[in-house]
């Protein structure tokens, strides 16, 4: 009879049929004649039910001996039975055939608590615990729902490079390398090439890797991140905000849909999640001041640490606590706009007749989770950009290229860059950003 070879996610078409499962032992419990052996195929998880009856004696000696992670093959017939456990759980195999691949070396990750630092140090094997799995399938869920959207709505992936000469965002936080004897930086945006592409394809978007040299240790603050950047031409601060709370709204609604066992795996609570459709609240710096300045007068305090909400002054930029407040006043991400100039990069656009603001806006995600976009209007005149650059004491050459697009047919054009990592913890309701990745680059980290 010729046997099939099924993936987990896919047990619920194979009741009562014969199946091979082909995996690795994530939980083993037994007494007597039966031995119960949880199996993990990288798509879900099921009960595989040896009794010894039922496989040979030499099968039955394997099942009972097998450490934890070896890898192996049962094939069995599918019983359903709502009170089993696993992912997404309601199956059991009942085997006939055992077949051990590798007999696992005592594997140091037990069903007991851990410390951070030693999972961490053991990334490469906490990978394969429910919780870290069900976090990185929502994350690839998320890439794909955040590409289609902007595939389906005219926007073309364009490459932009990872060694520039140039700095996006700040000259602080540059990770610098040698470019045969000139100095080179990781990109920490895709943006300004973003804004050459435009020019060509009219929306354009990028998505890889970023590199910022970070100082401070934060819940939310990677060295490496992934993120998504789109950009636009004939496009003014208004209109990106719409595109953004469709496409927000869409990630968020795609991974509902897709990933309902991956999130109930993460015990996420997703009621505040099923309200994030548009339009999302729009809030001006000025009434954000406002707003933090009044709750810290009444002493309002803020989670996770219940810290006394500190008041600021006008053209501070937001600190996590504040972003955290504003947003909590808020059942959805909400847009803070028109932040002040001398808080932000050279590149955006001033408010005409009020230079003291940008055309720019950051959307900060409910629950805490803090600043997921940050977006702009971009300066479109060539002479207040070069005049930017020369106050952000930028080295002028290594912008002439970007001064040439403003020479060349200059159009109004905005952009953003949503930060995946940032979006994966809220989506997934996670503590902290190191556990969003498969390998986080952290301040003190890069092992493994
Ligand atoms: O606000 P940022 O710095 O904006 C830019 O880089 C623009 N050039 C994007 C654009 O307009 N094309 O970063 C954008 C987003 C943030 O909102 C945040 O989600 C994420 O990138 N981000 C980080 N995520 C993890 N670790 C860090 N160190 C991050 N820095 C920014
Ligand atoms: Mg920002």
């Amino acid at each position: 009879m010729a046997v099939n070879i099924i993936r987990i996610q896919d047990i619920a078409g194979y009741d009562a049929q014969q199946v091979t499962i082909q995996g690795w032992l994530q939980l083993k419990t037994g007494k007597g004649k039966l031995q119960f052996l949880r199996v993990r195929d990288g798509t879900g998880v099921i009960q595989a039910v040896v009794f010894r009856g039922n496989v040979t004696p030499e099968a039955f000696e394997a099942a009972k001996r097998l450490p934890l992670e070896s890898s192996l093959v049962v094939t069995g017939t599918v019983r359903t039975d709502p009170r089993a456990p696993g992912i997404p759980g309601g199956y059991e195999l009942d085997v006939n055939e055992l077949e051990v691949i590798q007999e696992a070396a005592e594997y140091p990750i037990g069903p007991k608590e851990h410390g951070t630092e030693f999972l961490m140090d053991n990334r490469h094997l906490w990978l394969r615990s429910n919780r870290q799995w069900a976090i990185l399938r929502v994350r690839a869920t998320i890439i794909k729902a955040m590409r289609d959207w902007l595939d389906d709505h005219g926007f073309v992936l364009v490459d932009t490079p990872v060694l520039t000469p140039n700095a996006a965002e700040n000259t602080t936080s540059l990770f610098e390398t040698d470019y045969h004897g000139v100095p080179a930086y990781l990109t920490q945006s895709g943006q300004l090439y973003n804004e050459a592409n435009i020019f060509a394809m009219g929306k354009v978007y990028c998505f890889g890797p970023t590199f910022r040299a970070e100082k401070s240790k934060t819940r939310r603050h990677l060295q490496e991140f992934w993120m998504v950047e789109p950009e636009i031409a004939f496009c003014k601060l208004e209109e990106l905000l719409e595109i953004e709370e469709q496409f927000v709204s869409y990630i968020v609604q795609t991974t509902l849909k897709e990933r309902a066992n991956e999130l109930t795996a993460l015990e996420r609570d997703t009621a505040a999640l099923q309200r994030v459709t548009p339009p999302f609240p729009r809030l001006s710096y000025d009434d954000a001041v406002k707003m933090i300045n009044e709750a810290a007068a009444r002493g309002v305090t803020v989670p996770p640490n219940d810290e006394p909400l500190v008041a600021i002054t006008w053209g501070d930029d937001f600190g996590a606590p504040h972003e955290t407040f504003i947003a909590s006043q808020f059942g959805k991400p909400v847009f803070v706009h028109h932040y002040p100039s001398e808080a932000k990069a050279f590149y955006m656009e001033p408010e005409p007749g009020r230079p003291e603001v940008c055309r720019s806006a950051d959307l900060l995600a409910p629950e805490g989770y803090g600043e997921i976009i940050g977006g702009s209007e971009r300066m479109s005149d060539p002479e207040l950009l070069a005049a930017a650059i020369q106050k952000h004491k930028l080295p002028e050459a290594a912008y002439n290229w970007y001064l040439d697009l403003r020479r060349y047919g200059s159009v109004p054009h905005s952009g953003f860059g949503l930060g995946i990592e940032r979006t994966v913890a809220w989506i997934c309701g996670l503590e902290h950003i190191r556990e969003t990745i498969a390998f986080p680059r952290m301040l003190g980290r890069l092992y493994p």
